[in-house]
């Protein structure tokens, strides 16, 4: 009898594994209600399958990709995770064999004809499609409130110069220009300034080593930095994004520039209107150019329950599936066939503007730039916070991408 009880108990536990599939990602607290519609979604067509849904809190990823490298080498993958479509897929977990090749599930679901070529690409190499991106989001994008600008009588200014020339008014009034967190959301506000200074052309050429990072040009970047640090809160270090976007919304700063995330939190967890609650306009000198980075998931080599998995990537790149995380998220779909009559008016004009504008990749979510040389690249941000020489964190900036190499 014991010994039946024993095979009964140990034969349901394993059913119960069968039966949920771990999703591994950084989408927890303020971050989860987009997650957890997609959940929604899939356990509607996959009734008797479980999710569990691991995360690890950090903004950009920043902790929960050390816990998955851990989990990866330690070889105990989850069945799926998040991971952004570019470099950080394609030179952390491709290049050393630990993904398999989605491309079965692309032909299978029709996914060539529905996703954008360039996505496509940036998932890619010769050998195979190495995940199912989610998302689309933008990184170069300053928020604000309307109506306190208006108070203040200060608009969304579209230079760096006039940044600048505004910041000592808006301190005057006691309010911070720019508000920061902590050192992710420095890097992301690192890019933007690259991008408007450099120009997208010179921006691009930083990734693929034709603009060196110690050229008269990127030196700049640090000098224009800088100047617009000189702008933020001092406690910057100690704030998540979320603290930093709260402090736009709760009127203790003018500006943010943060990725479209922002967009969701304020929607979804604040519930503003977009356009009336926050507003929105291209970080300074970024107009017409759209930072592009895309959340995705992939199946690792190993993943304990590879069959939920795979359907879990088919969920995530369904259209119903895209349609109930996109508009929560902030973020557009990737497959160009979403219904539109879905997203709010930020998303609608993220959307335009994705089809229209030039697109670059984002450093801090791993569009360009592998994981070791971005958290190299960290060093540089922290020579310049410490001691304010552009040449020397330029410098610095250099011998990382030596050291590291840049590109595929
Ligand atoms: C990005 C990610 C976004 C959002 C953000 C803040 O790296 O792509 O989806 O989660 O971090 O954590």
């Amino acid at each position: 009898m014991r010994r039946l009880l024993a095979i009964l108990i140990a034969t349901s536990m394993t059913l119960a594994a069968a039966n949920t599939v771990e999703i591994f990602s950084w989408w927890a607290g303020d971050e989860g209600p987009a997650l957890e519609a997609l959940i929604e979604v899939f356990e509607a067509e996959y009734p008797g399958v479980t999710v569990d849904n691991a995360t690890v809190t950090g903004g950009a990823g920043v902790v929960a990709r050390a816990v998955l490298r851990t989990r990866m080498l330690g070889g105990n993958p989850p069945d799926s995770f998040q991971v952004h479509a570019g470099d950080e897929l394609i030179l952390s977990w491709v290049v050393a064999n630990r993904m398999e090749d989605l491309t079965f599930l692309f032909e299978e679901e029709g996914w060539l004809d529905v996703f954008p070529q360039d996505l496509i690409d940036l998932i890619s190499t010769p050998e195979g499609i190495w995940s199912v991106p989610v998302n689309i989001h933008r990184s170069n994008i300053m928020w604000y409130v309307p109506a306190n600008l208006e108070a203040w009588g200060v608009e969304a200014p579209q230079t760096w110069d006039a940044f600048l020339e505004v910041c000592p008014a808006i301190q005057a009034e006691g309010v911070t220009p720019l508000a920061l967190g902590e050192a992710w959301t420095q890097l992301h506000l690192w890019e933007s300034v690259a991008l408007g200074v450099l120009g997208p052309d010179r921006y691009a050429q930083l990734w693929t080593g034709e603009l060196p990072f110690n050229d008269p040009a990127a030196v700049a970047v640090w000098e224009r930095f800088g100047e617009v640090l000189d702008c933020t809160n001092a406690d910057a270090a100690g704030l998540s994004w979320q603290q930093a976007t709260d402090m736009v919304v709760d009127g203790d700063a003018a500006f943010n520039i943060m990725g479209d995330w922002a967009a969701g939190y304020m929607a979804t967890t604040l519930q503003l209107e977009p356009g009336v609650g926050f507003g929105w306009a291209p970080s300074p000198e970024t107009a017409g150019v759209f930072m592009v980075l895309s959340d995705s998931f992939g199946l690792p080599v190993g993943a304990p329950n590879r069959e939920q998995a795979i359907n879990w990537l088919r969920v995530s790149g369904s259209l119903a599936g895209q349609d109930a995380f996109n508009p929560l998220k902030g973020s557009i779909a990737p497959r160009t066939d979403s219904d539109m009559s879905l997203y709010n008016a930020y998303l609608q004009s993220a959307a335009a503007d994705f089809a229209s504008d030039r697109q670059v990749g984002s450093l801090a979510h791993g569009t360009v730039g592998s994981d070791p040389f971005r958290d190299n690249f960290y060093l540089a941000l922290d020579i310049f916070l410490d001691s304010r020489n552009a040449q020397a964190a330029a410098n610095a900036a250099f011998a990382v991408a030596q050291q590291y190499g840049l590109g595929r």
